[in-house]
This record gives structure tokens, sequence and C-alpha cells, in this order.
């Protein structure tokens, strides 16, 4: 066995070096340990709605980062398949459609008897645009049976998904409910018709559901994100009446996010008084993740707009 060098320079010699840009080191030059991160869900057992792409899939992944256990309901049968096997056996998977009361009431039942009765966190976040030509978008042309099929999935499936998450929360006088709402829930003009009346809806029935819920110790809040790139943004940017002019080729994420904003595709993210970082599904995930987790525990009722600022101010004199 090599003998020791018990040298006072050579103390640190079988530890790994950390170099500054690894930010080992503090303002003053002193090492820093670094410590692991604080598992902010951890033991809790969480149902997130649309959970096999997109927005949904990054709230899943962050969850079980944060020490979760994860049931994804979606009606993509092989992409929630696919994650849910990726990510492990503290993540599941059960075909949901969020329109039906079937379906959500076997997703919560799944939970339930896959993790020993508990259901703590509730996320409402499975959601569709709708059409996107012209037509579907003006109130002239407005199609009933187009208004009935956005809002049965946005509205009536984050409904259906409160009222059994409630079930199974009430005995337990605790859990926290989030829904992914939008900006087209604060502001008109983000989003078509029905998918701005469906946001609006989810907004009033975060407030009504919280007035009555935390009576039993349960949380009920929203978030709602400004446009970001995922396969909704990106299908919608494609089939928006805006035909562009050929420029120079960059990545698709990249134009659907400077196209995006509002989630017809049109608007962008120079509407964001906040310059320079470029939202990202993660991004929503950690203020589901705020709202989910402990941290949170006397917000109840709330919206978290999380929008760079588009929807509180208008930069009109300069500043
Ligand atoms: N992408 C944006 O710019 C943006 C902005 C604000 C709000 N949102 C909201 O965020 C949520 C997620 O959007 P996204 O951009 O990730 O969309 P997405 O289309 O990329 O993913 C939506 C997921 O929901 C699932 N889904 C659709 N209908 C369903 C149903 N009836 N039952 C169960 N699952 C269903 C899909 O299979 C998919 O996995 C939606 O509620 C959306 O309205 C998105």
């Amino acid at each position: 066995m090599p003998a020791l060098d018990l040298r006072p320079e050579m103390a640190h010699a079988h530890q790994p070096v950390m170099s500054p840009s690894h930010h080992g080191w503090d303002g003053n030059g002193a090492a820093v340990v670094p410590t692991p991160m604080p598992k902010r869900l951890d033991g809790k057992v969480a149902i997130v709605t649309g959970g096999a792409r997109g927005i949904g899939e990054a709230i899943v992944r962050l969850f079980v980062k944060h020490g979760a256990r994860v049931v994804i309901a979606d009606i993509d049968d092989a992409a929630g398949e696919a994650l849910a096997s990726a990510l492990g056996p503290q993540v599941s998977f059960v075909r949901c459609d969020v329109s039906v009361e079937e379906d959500v009431r076997r997703a919560v039942d799944w939970a339930l008897s896959r993790h020993g009765g508990r259901l703590d966190v509730y996320c409402n976040n499975a959601g569709v645009l709708g059409r996107q030509t012209r037509a579907a978008k003006s109130i002239l042309s407005f199609d009933a049976g187009e208004f009935d099929r956005v809002l049965r999935v946005n509205a009536l499936g984050a409904a259906l998904g409160m009222k059994h998450a409630a079930l199974a929360m009430v005995p337990r006088r605790a859990g926290s409910i989030v829904s992914v709402a939008s900006v087209a829930g604060v502001l008109g003009g983000l989003g078509p018709h029905a998918y701005t009346a469906s946001k609006h809806a989810i907004v009033g029935l975060t407030k009504n559901a919280a007035c009555e819920l935390g009576a039993h110790g349960i949380r009920v809040n929203c978030v709602s994100p400004f446009g970001v790139a995922t396969p909704m943004l990106i299908n919608a940017w494609r089939q928006g009446p805006r035909r562009r002019r050929r420029r120079r080729p960059r990545p698709r994420h990249h134009r659907a996010q400077r196209r995006g904003g509002g989630e017809d595709g049109g608007g962008g993210q120079g509407l964001a008084t906040l310059k320079g970082p470029t939202l990202r599904p993660r991004d929503i995930a950690e203020a589901v993740l705020f709202l989910a987790s402990d941290e949170s525990r006397y917000i109840s009722g709330h919206n978290l707009v999380v929008d760079g600022g588009v929807t509180t101010s208008r930069n009109l004199i300069g500043l």
C-alpha cells in the first residue's frame, strides 16, 4: 500500500478538485462543499394528467427528481408507457381521458391502490388548444362542437380532477391540487375563443374549489404559463394562418418559441418585459413543484403566472 503523504499542502490531494467555474469556491476563495439537493416531494404521491409529453413530462421528471411517486394519466399510451418505464418503478402510467369521469376515478383509484391509499398532489395539466384555422378562431364562425370539445378536456377535465382528487384527499385532511391554466386565462387575445374561455374557467374553478376545500386542509392553485415550445405550440405554429418569409433555418423549438407567446403561434417572446431567458417547460414545472410542495403551505386560490411580465406590464414609455 503506498504511504500517505501527510504534508498539509497535500491534505486535499485525494479529493476531487473543484474548479471555480464549477462553483467549487465561494466569493472569498474558500472551497464550497456541495450539499445534496433537498427533495421537496419526498415520499409523496402525485398524479399528473397529460404527463406523457410537453409541460406534463417536465412536471413528471421534476416531481420524480424530488422524491415523488408519480402516476402519469394520459391518452397517449405509447408515450406515457415509455416515459414511465424510462423513469423507473416509482412512476406508472394509467390511460385516462380527463373528460371522462370514469377514467378520472380509475386513475385516482389506481394511485391509491398502488401507493397505500395515499394521494398528496393532483396536477391537472392535460389540455388541448383546439383548431387553429382562421375560421375556427373567429367568433363569427363559432363552432359549438369545437367549443364543447375544448371545454370538455380543459375545463370539465380540471373539475373532474379536482372532484376525485378531493375525494381521496379529504379523509387525510391534506393535499395540493395544481392546475395548468394559461396566460389566455388572464388576458384576451392570446388564444382561440374556446381555449381562452376554458382557461378562464380553470382560474375561476381554482378560486372556488380553494374556498371549499380549504376547510379540509386542501390547497388549490393554478399556474399560468406564457407560450412555451411543446408539441402543442409547435403544431399550432404549423397550422397557423400566418405564412412566414423564408429565413435562415433555426432549430424547430427556437422557431416555435420566437413565433410563440400567444398559444396560437402568434405574438412572441418579445412581449415579455423580462429579457434574456427563454421560457422552458422546466420553468413551468418549477412553479408547479412550488405549489405542490409544502413550501407553499399557506398559499391557496392563487394563480401563479409564469410569463416574464407579459400580462402585468407594457413598457409604453421606454423605461
Ligand atoms: N405550450 C404552451 O405554450 C402552453 C402555454 C400555456 C398553457 N399551456 C397548457 O399546458 C398544458 C400542457 O400543454 P403542452 O404544451 O405540454 O401540450 P402538449 O400537447 O404538448 O401535451 C398535452 C398532453 O396532454 C395529453 N392529453 C390531451 N388530451 C387529453 C385528455 N383528454 N386526457 C388526458 N390527456 C390528454 C396529450 O396526450 C399530451 O400528452 C395544457 O393544459 C396547456 O393548455 C401550454
